[in-house]
């Protein structure tokens, strides 16, 4: 049984909606980026102060490769994560990438108060935040096999990429 992949923005609900369709379907869940915390002993925010962005993007993708190795899964993957060929690459044709499609200032609004995500903290977020999403959404859309419209409650977009991959409950 090969794994489902959602990937999109910072706060489109990757995780949530992972969750949400683990659920219904039966299958375990994966957050990418607990993973990386799990193994590496730190949080994503310890492991950008120490080893900078390329040494977290290293390990996301060997987290990439390991979860490709696995069956079934429904993985949340970071949203940097599926902008890299390399990581692409792991998991096209064989898994199912689904990119959830939230559009900029409902992503905005969520992220508002965030204080997790290295990337936006920083006086300039919000210009920040909006050439990153430009600058990735033609990323996301290649990688997808599959693309779902991800405002509406978690429960409903979790029907809809049920629908949308054929996968059964
Ligand atoms: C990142 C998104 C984060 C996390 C890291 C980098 C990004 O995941 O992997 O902070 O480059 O967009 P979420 O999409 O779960 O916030």
């Amino acid at each position: 049984m090969n794994n489902i992949v959602l990937c999109g923005f910072m706060g489109c609900g990757k995780s949530t909606v992972g969750k949400n369709l683990a659920r219904k379907t039966g299958r375990s869940f994966v957050d990418m980026d607990r993973y990386i915390e799990q193994r590496e002993g730190m949080t994503v925010a310890e492991i950008f102060e120490k080893y900078g962005e390329d040494g977290f993007r290293d390990r996301e993708h060997e987290a990439c490769r390991e979860l490709a190795g696995m069956n079934g899964l429904i993985i949340a993957s970071g949203g940097g994560a599926l902008t890299f060929e390399r990581n692409v690459k792991v998991f096209k044709g064989t898994d199912t990438i689904v990119f959830l499609n939230v559009p900029l200032n409902v992503i905005a609004q969520r992220l508002k108060n965030d204080t997790r995500r290295p990337l936006l903290q920083r006086p300039d977020k919000d210009k920040v935040m909006r050439e990153l999403y430009e600058k990735r959404l033609p990323s996301y859309r290649a990688a997808a096999d599959v693309t779902v419209p991800g405002q509406g409650t978690p429960l409903k977009t979790a029907f809809a990429i049920m629908e949308a991959t054929n996968i059964k409950k």
